[in-house]
């Protein structure tokens, strides 16, 4: 079995939820506490054992590209007024992986984002992280799935079950358990029109693990929900075949792509921050008295 060593971050969504702000700032890029969204999802890919990354991004999204790279000028900066400590924190953003950008020229969906990564991923199986999925805990949810598709030899989905009321704003999955945090996937469909339609309340959220021929069953996708090529429906063809490993993943997700998502993040981040969680921890005791 090959090793798991690259990861694509589709990052080219138009954000439309979190407007106005992303209509000139990436969501990727939106900050939680004092790093952008998608320095997490690196971070947690390198924690992974990830050693290749391909960004996809699209026209408006060169910030992101800019945060990865050196900005001269502010290392020299550093250095001269001796911030030693902020320049090596720069550097290492700029050296923990290999990091490459594709543009999704038309913003089709994710699992046109994914198709997009063809050529980077090669024969290789990958892992995909969503960009606006920040998911925080002891251990990274792509290594969760690394470990269950050595385990197990079928492409993996991070899986989590979503209220009732919710599934249709998300995938259903057709499920049965394997043990531990492990489940077999056997369908799944995207944005169940109603409740009643759904298999079950797990739904796929901010990770999944692919084998090459992915591509091949994207090419062949035509448009679902949305009007968009959803990636659900190619690795549907996945589940209905030899199947899928779903691993109910540990660690707290943040959904960057909507408002509530942005400020749970800082908060709960922020209080877990050694420079400011005193601080958040007090204010926020002192305004819950008041509402
Ligand atoms: P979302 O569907 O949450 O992103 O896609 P969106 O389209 O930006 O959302 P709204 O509804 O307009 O607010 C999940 C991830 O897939 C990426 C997004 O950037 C996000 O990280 N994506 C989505 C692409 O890269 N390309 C696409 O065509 C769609």
């Amino acid at each position: 079995m090959k090793q798991v060593r690259k990861a694509v971050i589709p990052a080219a969504g138009l954000g439309t939820r979190v407007l106005p702000a992303t209509k000139s700032i990436p969501k990727e890029m939106l900050p939680i506490v004092d790093k952008p969204a998608i320095h997490y999802i690196v971070e947690e890919a390198v924690r992974s054992g990830i050693t290749d990354i391909l960004i996809i991004t699209n026209r408006g999204k060169t910030p992101i590209e800019d945060y990865f790279d050196h900005s001269v000028e502010l290392e020299e900066r550093l250095l001269a007024s001796g911030k030693r400590e902020l320049y090596d924190e720069l550097q290492k953003l700029c050296t923990m992986a290999n990091i490459q950008y594709v543009r999704q020229k038309e913003t089709k969906g994710l699992g046109h984002a994914v198709s997009c990564a063809k050529s980077f991923v090669g024969d290789e199986p990958f892992v995909v992280m969503y960009g606006d999925d920040v998911i925080v805990g002891e251990e990274p949810v792509a290594k969760q799935l690394i470990d269950a598709y050595y385990a197990y030899g079928l492409p993996c989905c991070g899986i989590k079950e979503v209220p009732r009321e919710d599934v249709v704003k998300y995938s259903s999955l057709k499920v049965s358990p394997l043990g531990g945090r492990n489940y077999k996937v056997t369908d799944m469909i995207e944005k169940p029109a109603t409740p009643e339609d759904a298999f079950s309340f797990f739904s796929i959220l901010g990770r999944v693990l692919l084998t090459p021929d992915v591509f091949e069953i994207l090419e062949r996708t035509a448009p679902g929900a949305g009007g968009e090529i959803q990636l659900t429906d190619a690795m549907a063809e996945f589940a209905r075949g030899a199947g899928m490993t779903g691993v109910d993943f540990t660690g707290k997700r943040y959904d960057m792509g909507n408002k509530l998502g942005v400020l749970q993040a800082s908060i709960e981040v922020g209080l877990a921050h050694p420079e400011i969680g005193d601080g958040l921890r007090a204010y926020l005791k002192e305004l819950a008295q008041t509402l």
